[in-house]
């Protein structure tokens, strides 16, 4: 049996159709695949390796801490220097007055968490979130995920959730004095990289303020830089009461954080305490590599280079515009969205630039929107590249 017969056999598949590449290494932004061919990497692990992949600092930040100590302790008992560390310097960049990290293992679960503290601050029930939003698999991510298709099969969900539609004003007025949280991607990245108009954001802000609902700001793809500003709600200035991380935090490793202002957080140590705990969250070699991660984007002033790269790319891409197939082209910084007239263009289109070295892929929600994330390190002159395998690929897929 080949290494491919057993992943199809012993690996529980998530889709009939697996991308299947048999990754040999991964370095900076190339993946290399077990026949030596080498793909540039436009969507970093969808979103996980803004400072690319193996980046050394972080090898060596893991190397350092396993030769240290691994699990030793349940999250929260124990005081570990890399945990302590991270959540200080999270602190330092995260907009005031949010202050105190609990980390998880994952986006979701720290959705979850940002979920349930919520709840347990304000003592109300009522969640409220957005179409075509996605928050993770998890039973209470999974409710505050507004699609349909995904929701259907694994009801009944969490109660007291109403959906509404993003990027609109009027609705907002659903919010009201029952309502825990109003939890939100600043960009939905899996609905198709939609950007909201400028009032969109600190209106919901305002009508947070206005009847206490705490406003979650999921910033698990569009945080760390990906967007042009280090999180993306500084392009409208809007603070959230709690901001939730993954992907690219732990710089490869599974890592997630909710993080609040200190008499939110608090909630959890009390009535009871242990009301939510984990065994490996913020796990100490996660934590080591998440916090040479971020003094790499920040020392490497990565935010802005993702603004200045995604402006070019942008620009690039709109050349597109006038192509047959082309829909529209939006971002900011470095997360794209490339729409294409219909999904079996789509799918030829994200298949030749695959054969040509060059990986990316369309998002959850929408069969005809092509992501674009490539690291924030990316070099010019493998953004061209890309660009024109991209305009390459898109003519073939026109034929
Ligand atoms: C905005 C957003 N929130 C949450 C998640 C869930 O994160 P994870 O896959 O780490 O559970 C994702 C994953 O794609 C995401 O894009």
């Amino acid at each position: 049996m080949s290494l491919r017969d057993d992943f199809r056999t012993f690996l529980c598949q998530t889709s009939s159709e697996p991308i299947g590449m048999e990754v040999d290494h991964a370095q900076g932004c190339m993946i290399t695949d077990r026949s030596g061919k080498k793909y540039l990497d436009f969507i970093s692990g969808i979103g996980v390796a803004n400072i690319g992949h193996a980046h050394p600092a972080v090898v060596k930040a893991i190397a350092d801490q396993a030769a240290r100590y691994l699990h030793v302790m349940v999250y929260g008992e124990f005081i570990l220097e890399p945990q302590v560390r991270l959540a200080k310097r999270l602190a330092d960049i995260v907009p005031p007055p949010l202050a105190v990290s609990y980390f998880t293992n994952s986006g979701t679960e720290a959705v979850e968490g940002a979920l349930k503290t919520a709840k347990k601050f304000t003592k109300r029930k009522k969640l409220i979130a957005f179409k075509d939003s996605f928050h993770g698999d998890t039973q209470g991510s999974l409710s505050v995920t507004g699609r349909e298709v995904y929701q259907k099969p694994f009801r009944p969900l969490l109660p007291y959730v109403a959906f509404l539609p993003f990027n609109s004003l009027k609705p907002l007025k659903a919010i009201d004095r029952h309502t825990a949280a109003v939890i939100v991607e600043p960009i939905q990245s899996e609905g198709g990289v939609n950007i909201p108009d400028d009032e969109f954001l600190p209106a919901l802000r305002k009508r947070c303020d206005e009847t206490g609902a705490l406003l979650i700001l999921d910033e698990v793809m569009t945080g760390m830089g990906r967007t042009g500003e280090l999180f993306a709600c500084r392009h409208w200035n809007v603070v959230p009461d709690i901001l939730v991380l993954a992907k690219a935090l732990g710089g490869g490793m599974p890592l997630g954080a909710f993080i609040g202002r200190p008499e939110i957080m608090k909630t959890l140590s009390v009535d009871p305490p242990l009301s939510h705990v984990t065994t490996f969250g913020g796990h100490p070699v996660c934590c080591a590599a998440g916090l040479a991660a971020l003094d790499f984007l920040i020392e490497n002033k990565l935010p802005e280079r993702a603004e200045r790269l995604g402006r070019y790319m942008m620009d690039q891409l709109k050349k597109l515009f006038g192509v047959e197939g082309v829909k529209d082209v939006r971002g900011k910084g470095l997360l794209i969205g490339l729409e294409l007239m219909n999904s079996k263009l789509t799918e030829r289109f994200v298949s030749n630039c695959r054969e040509a070295g060059l990986i990316l892929g369309w998002t959850l929600h929408s069969n005809t929107v092509v992501r674009l994330a490539p690291p924030l390190v990316m070099p010019e002159e493998e953004l061209d590249r890309g660009v024109r395998i991209i305009q390459k690929a898109l003519s073939k897929a026109l034929q």
